[in-house]
């Protein structure tokens, strides 16, 4: 219906996406065919049922392991590639994606391999797709500290082609205040921050994030909703927050769509955007998350809007680009 089509052409932004959350069971089996690398399933139809997740730990442990075919910059490139002309269908126009290095350095895949495959689409996207982008290292915050102070020392040569830093894997046990330091030195050097809290964790982590992280914008944040201080101070400071509504479904942190607090968060007057997260895995891409969240929650023409603005606001574009679409 016409309602569908304006929303499919309405542009939009993606503010939280793992590229390795976009690794697909066909290309998945493709690369484990190309590099010679056995999968424990026997086809993609029996991966495919396996993605039946209880929980954000239950998703990670099959992520992790599906990115163990990802080894030359190929890889990566035709990983990132596929997103993109994935994003492009659904009419994204900017993209800020996260990449999780440890994953890659501890399988002995080197940091500029994974880097380069990934930089090279995103600028072949800008180029031919006309996708603005902006690349975040993520930090995996159930590794070490000093794990994450050598991820970052990798990537020192390279920060000319890095635009940010942010926190992912597993919440629970480990908050924000783990990464103090670490975060503290990203600041120094440059680079802007990003961190996963209340998505699992509590509302307090997203008080860490903000305080001892200094980030520019929270990751999932939808417990926040349970303090109101920290809802105020979100709005009052306009901390977006990037939330990802098929991911909360299939992770769990809310049953139904239906019972997803993203209208609640625009009423509050937070900047909320609408994000795919690991697509892959949670069965929709960034159109597929837009059109299911205004059919369960009956969202407005003008909430919709709302929403897009938001994701321009709360994408670090330069202010030409952000012109372009306000
Ligand atoms: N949460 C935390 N870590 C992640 C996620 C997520 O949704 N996706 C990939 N790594
Ligand atoms: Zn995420």
């Amino acid at each position: 219906p016409a309602r569908a089509d304006w929303l499919r052409r309405l542009p939009k932004t993606e503010l939280h996406l793992h590229i390795e959350g976009t690794l697909e069971p066909e290309l998945m089996f493709a690369l484990a065919q190309r590099n010679g690398v056995t999968l424990p399933y026997p086809d993609v139809d029996a991966l495919r049922a396996a993605y039946d997740f209880h929980n954000l730990q239950s998703f990670l442990d099959l992520y992790y392991a599906g990115a163990g075919v990802l080894l030359t910059e190929a890889d990566f490139y035709d990983l990132t590639w596929a997103y993109l002309e994935r994003a492009h269908a659904d009419r994204v126009v900017h993209v800020e994606i996260f990449f999780d290095p440890q994953t890659h350095t501890e399988r002995g895949v080197p940091f500029e391999t994974a880097l380069a495959g990934i930089r090279r689409a995103l600028v072949d996207g800008e180029a031919k797709l006309g996708i603005g982008f902006r690349l975040i290292l993520c930090f995996l915050r159930h590794l070490s500290e000093d794990a994450g102070f050598a991820a970052l020392e990798q990537a020192l040569p390279y920060l000319d082609r890095i635009d940010g830093v942010g926190l992912d894997s597993s919440e629970h046990g480990h908050p924000p205040e783990k990464f103090e330091r670490l975060f503290a030195r990203c600041k120094q050097l440059g680079l802007a921050r990003v961190a996963h809290a209340g998505e699992e964790g509590p509302a307090d982590y997203v008080w860490q994030a903000i305080r001892l992280l200094d980030v520019a914008r929270i990751d999932h944040g939808v417990r926040a909703l349970e303090d109101d201080t920290l809802v105020a101070y979100l709005a009052e400071h306009r901390i977006p927050l990037t939330v990802c509504p098929l991911s909360n479904i299939k992770l769990r942190v809310f049953d139904t769509l239906a019972d997803h607090p993203l209208r609640t968060l625009l009423e509050r007057g937070l900047v909320a955007t609408v994000n795919s997260d690991d697509p892959a895995y949670f069965g929709g891409y960034v159109g597929e998350n837009w059109q299911a969240c205004a059919d369960a929650l009956d969202l407005t023409r003008a909430e919709l809007v709302q929403l897009a603005k938001n994701g321009i606001e709360a994408s670090w574009m330069d202010d030409a680009a952000k012109a372009r679409w306000y």
